[in-house]
């Protein structure tokens, strides 16, 4: 028996955050952000949307496009950086009870960027060991939330968005996730960081005071680490499953930087074609970028049954995940 990913969904807020409109809140450049991050717009939920109502809307597509019932599914796990609440409940429990799944194993993973892949290797796990039957699993930010408007080191990047897929189980290899790698170098985790309001430094006056509640990030350093790890990642699950490049039909990198996307595509020689690029419209959103990116390609009528996809990601901590996948829905 294999894990195989049987649908994807995604949702997007229907607000549009334009370079122009930053260039009014920032000393920036619409030609600044597009040159250095090919990014030209993202989607910033409304202010009566959480974490939870964007990763909701991205769950409901992915189950009825499994036809699945949701009474059906055994196990919930949600990825974010920004969850509902802080500390509980669960932004997973949230959207169980939201879905009205009442009687579920639900929990968050913390795994930044990485977090969808993270959670793909988690799901395969527990269908492989017939622990679970139908699993969601869910990428979802409002990272509008954490991110101070008023510094264009990082407010020109994210965005906000879902992605939600159900794994589940098949006997076929040609549907079925073959390989996942991940892993983390906590000696990193001080380049890319929310401070504040955690136990080290709890929320307090002070805290927000010096905004330490919002996203910091030393980009040029975590932009070296990130197109080295990535490269090297796809070179060793390519070599580990005796796969060449060529043979890959759908490359889904995490939508961070056009330019880092680039650079892995030109040292791999995946054609631009074979590479889903959704950074233009949606920028950075975490957990939920590759599955939105993979939604966004499915929809577009790219991504078939059986078609290999090479899923490649790079966050927070740092983290990072390669996944070589099957496409196993309709
Ligand atoms: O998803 C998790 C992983 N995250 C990433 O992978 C992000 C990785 N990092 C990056 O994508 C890039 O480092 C950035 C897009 C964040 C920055 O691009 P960069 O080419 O590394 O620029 P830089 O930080 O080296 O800054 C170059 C210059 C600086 O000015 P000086 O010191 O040369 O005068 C910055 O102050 O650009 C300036 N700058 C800006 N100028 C206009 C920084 N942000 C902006 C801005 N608009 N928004």
């Amino acid at each position: 028996m294999y894990a195989s990913l049987k649908s994807i969904g995604a949702y997007a807020p229907s607000h549009i955050l334009s370079n122009a409109d930053l260039e009014k809140m920032v000393e920036t450049t619409d030609e600044w952000i597009e040159k250095r991050t090919g990014i030209k717009e993202r989607r910033i939920a409304a202010d009566d949307e959480s974490t939870s109502d964007l990763g909701v809307k991205a769950a409901l597509l992915a189950i009825s496009r499994a036809g699945l019932a949701k009474e059906e599914i055994d196990l919930i796990i949600c990825a974010t950086l920004s969850p509902d609440h802080f500390c509980m409940p669960s932004t997973a429990c949230v959207i169980a009870g939201k879905l009205g799944i009442n009687d579920v194993m639900a929990f968050d993973i913390s795994a930044a960027c990485s977090g969808f892949v993270y959670m793909l290797s988690m799901a395969k796990a527990f269908i492989e060991s017939g622990m679970k039957k139908n699993i969601l699993i869910i990428g979802a930010e409002k990272i509008s939330s954490i991110i101070d408007y008023t510094d264009r080191s990082t407010c020109i990047l994210f965005g906000d968005g879902a992605g939600a897929a159900i794994i589940g189980a098949t006997d076929t290899k040609n549907e079925a996730i073959l390989d996942i790698h991940a892993s983390a170098d906590g000696r990193y985790g001080d380049l890319l960081i929310t401070p504040g309001c955690g136990s080290k430094f709890p929320c307090s006056q002070e805290t927000l005071d010096n905004k330490l509640n919002y996203i910091k990030m030393q980009g040029n350093e975590v932009y070296k680490v990130a197109v080295k790890t990535l490269t090297n990642d796809v070179i060793d699950i390519l070599e580990k499953n005796n796969i060449d490049a060529s043979q890959i039909d759908h490359f889904i990198p995490h939508q961070a930087n056009f330019r880092i996307i680039e650079a892995v595509r030109a040292k791999l020689n995946f054609p631009i074609e074979k590479t889903v690029l959704t950074v233009a419209k949606y920028g950075n959103t975490s957990a939920a970028s590759i599955p939105m990116a993979m939604n966004d390609a499915y929809e577009e009528g790219r991504i078939k049954k059986g078609d290999l996809m090479l899923l490649d990601t790079f966050g927070g901590g740092f983290t990072w995940a390669s996944a070589l996948v099957r496409f196993g829905g309709h």
